[in-house]
């Protein structure tokens, strides 16, 4: 059996686009994860979304575009946001901007707020897709609602396979969702993501800290995320069970764990990072009942790990 194609070809890019135009969906890869994408501008193709994902329609959509005039002319320019989009784009940062009213983008990607969360992805296929769609697209995590993040086309299928076709463009580079960024005022850090705190701040000066929990600034960010079935345990040091699986960072002894995956013997969060989601799935099956997760410092990307693996252990359903 040949290895699965880690490029679609260009016939698979122009279906991807006659389907997006037609309000069909495509799951396709990003850099930072991979996405569920339908046409931003169609009412129904972005229902089938939130239909799909058994989204809550209280939690808005990231719109990508394919460069910085297209975001702007979406949301309202401000030099902040232009100083952003310059520095990052394309590349893993999400920007929110006042949307503009001749905007046509359907009221239910955003949720009913009078701002949009725009991206321009660095992928080479989500590129030629949106190019090949002529339109801007909505496309969050493909994962159903609360669930681990996919970052490979086998995950993404698994999660949402039965509701849009898939491309396959290889594991994604960075494997974590895109930082969030309100920068139309002081700016202000609503997700941490693959772009580091420390990156944005060079640019932009400090970064306020993400809201606190139950604040309503980024909806998507109250509710329980990027969840296995099995619960999790953080901070781990030795195995509390012979059915517990490890999911290891730095020098650490799987002895006494029943699995282990290691995210970075070496202790490197990029590394780490690239390979959280994929370690989650993997240790969410038998034999494995619980899952354990070595202590992940808080700096530079460890931020956000940090913040997905907090996520993905708390109890609270939404
Ligand atoms: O890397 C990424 O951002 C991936 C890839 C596919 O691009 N997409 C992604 O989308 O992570 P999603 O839907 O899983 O997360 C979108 C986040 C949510 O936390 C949502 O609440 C927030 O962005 N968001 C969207 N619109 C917003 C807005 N107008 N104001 C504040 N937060 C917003
Ligand atoms: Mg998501």
């Amino acid at each position: 059996m040949s290895a699965p194609p880690t490029s679609p070809d260009s016939d698979a890019i122009a279906r991807a686009g006659d389907a997006l135009r037609a309000g069909d969906l495509v799951i396709l890869p990003t850099e930072t994860v991979y996405g569920l994408a339908g046409d931003a501008t169609n009412a129904a193709a972005v229902a089938r979304i939130f239909a799909a994902k058994d989204r809550p329609r209280i939690n808005p959509l990231i719109i990508h575009v394919a460069d910085a005039d297209a975001a702007f002319a979406l949301i309202a320019e401000t030099p902040g946001l232009r100083a952003l989009a310059d520095a990052f784009w394309p590349g893993p940062l999400t920007l929110i901007g006042d949307r503009r009213p001749e905007a046509r983008i359907a009221d239910l990607a955003a949720a009913g707020l009078a701002t949009l969360a725009v991206r321009v992805p660095a992928h080479p296929v989500a590129r030629a897709v949106i190019t090949a769609a002529g339109r801007p697209l909505a496309a969050p995590s493909a994962n159903r609602s609360g669930r681990i993040t996919a970052t490979d086309a086998a995950a993404a299928a698994e999660e949402l396979g039965h509701a849009a076709m898939t491309l396959d463009g290889g594991a994604s580079a960075l494997g974590l969702e895109s930082t969030v960024v309100d920068a139309r005022g002081a700016p202000a850090l609503l997700r941490p993501g693959a772009l580091t705190r420390a990156a944005i701040a060079a640019v932009c000066g400090p970064l306020s800290r993400p809201a606190p929990a139950g604040a309503p600034a980024s909806p998507g960010q109250l509710l329980r995320h990027y969840a296995p079935r099995r619960p999790l345990r953080l901070d781990a040091g030795a195995p509390e069970g012979e059915d517990e699986g490890l999911l290891s960072f730095g020098p650490v002894d799987p002895a006494g764990y029943a699995r282990c995956v290691a995210l970075s013997p070496t202790g490197d969060l990029a590394q780490a990072a690239a390979g959280l989601f994929a370690g989650l799935r993997a240790l969410d099956a038998p034999p494995v009942r619980r899952i354990a997760v070595s202590p992940i410092p808080d700096r530079g990307l460890g931020e956000a790990i940090n913040d997905r693996l907090r996520r993905a252990a708390a109890a609270v359903e939404r």
